[in-house]
């Protein structure tokens, strides 16, 4: 059985090693703080008293500290660099895309091989299905060592190219924080309106199937570039656009901060100027990204 390396057991790096524990694979931890690591010894996990050693004891080096520089640090000291040669690294800090695919060209430098990680859950859902963790880098490397990573939750290999994990990332966090700060602005307006936040609650789930089914629907539309008004538009960028106004007109009125609306606001005139009025939703995507 391949023994890992785990280095960095904060929150979510002690529950990678539990779940791994757990399923009887050989851990062996390091943290830069010991006390935080002592705890998984009493589990079965052996200490190492340094980066270096933790790799050399292992096949298998998962990184979870707190971003791509704290993990460069720690692998790009000398002794470390020089254990890396034949192993694996996970990492599995967050970071950019840009930041993995740089981390990989290091370690095979180091001559080892490289797999980012994007863990898609917070440390209770570690080791169960519903504690997605997306992977990316060389297929063979990840099929070689995929027993390992299902172990640690419901693990999916989305690519070869490392920087894949990570543009997930942040695709999905964006999504999340659209979400999340898109509830706060509604309990904001529910608030102002005497709204009970129970009943924005019962409401809100209610809404759902139709929330869920305009987002399939505007990704659908994106990628076949289908943005146009047509027969099966569920709502025109003019109708959206209608009940927008009325939303930051009545936030403006309360004294909602709508300075986040504001930036849709933008999205939404650059849109309309150029002549989109009548089009899908969908057409928006045309005006997310500045011109180069
Ligand atoms: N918690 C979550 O829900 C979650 C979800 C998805 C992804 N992640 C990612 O997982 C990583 C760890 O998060 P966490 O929640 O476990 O944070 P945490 O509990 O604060 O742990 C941070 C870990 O990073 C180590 N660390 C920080 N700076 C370091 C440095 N310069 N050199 C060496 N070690 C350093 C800490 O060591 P010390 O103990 O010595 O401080 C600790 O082991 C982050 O990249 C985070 O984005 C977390």
């Amino acid at each position: 059985m391949n023994r890992i390396a785990i280095l960095g057991t904060g929150r979510m790096g002690s529950a990678l090693a539990g779940a791994l524990l757990d399923g009887g694979v050989p851990v062996t931890v390091w943290n830069r703080t010991r006390e935080r690591a002592t705890p998984l010894a009493a589990k079965g996990a052996e200490l190492a008293e340094t980066v270096a050693a933790a790799i050399r004891a292992s096949d298998i080096v998962l990184v979870n500290v707190r971003d791509y520089h704290a993990s460069a640090d720690l692998l790009g000291a000398e002794d470390a660099q020089a254990a890396l040669k034949d192993r694996i690294v996970v990492e599995l800090s967050s970071g950019t895309p840009g930041q993995a695919r740089e981390a990989a060209t290091r370690i095979k430098s180091s001559g080892g091989e490289f797999i980012a990680g994007a863990i898609m859950a917070t440390p209770n859902f570690i080791g169960t299905q519903d504690g997605v963790i997306l992977f990316s880098g060389p297929a063979d490397a990840y099929a070689r060592h995929d027993k390992i990573f299902k172990l640690l939750g419901h693990a999916q290999h989305v690519g070869v190219d490392p920087g894949l994990a990570s543009a997930l990332d942040l695709a999905l966090l964006t999504q999340m924080w659209g979400l999340l700060f898109g509830t706060l602005h509604a309990a904001a307006i529910c608030e102002a309106n005497g709204v009970g936040l129970a009943d924005f609650a019962r409401h809100r789930l209610a809404f759902i199937p139709t929330v869920e089914g305009a987002t399939e629907d505007l990704i659908a539309r994106a990628a076949d570039q289908r943005l146009s008004g047509d027969a099966a538009t569920l709502a025109s960028l003019a109708t959206h656009w209608s009940s927008f106004r009325h939303m930051l007109a009545d936030s403006q009125a309360n004294g909602i901060d709508v300075r986040s609306a504001q930036g849709w606001k933008a999205i939404f005139e650059r849109a309309i100027a150029a002549g989109h009025i009548d089009d899908d939703f969908a057409v928006l995507t045309k005006f997310m990204r500045h011109a180069r």
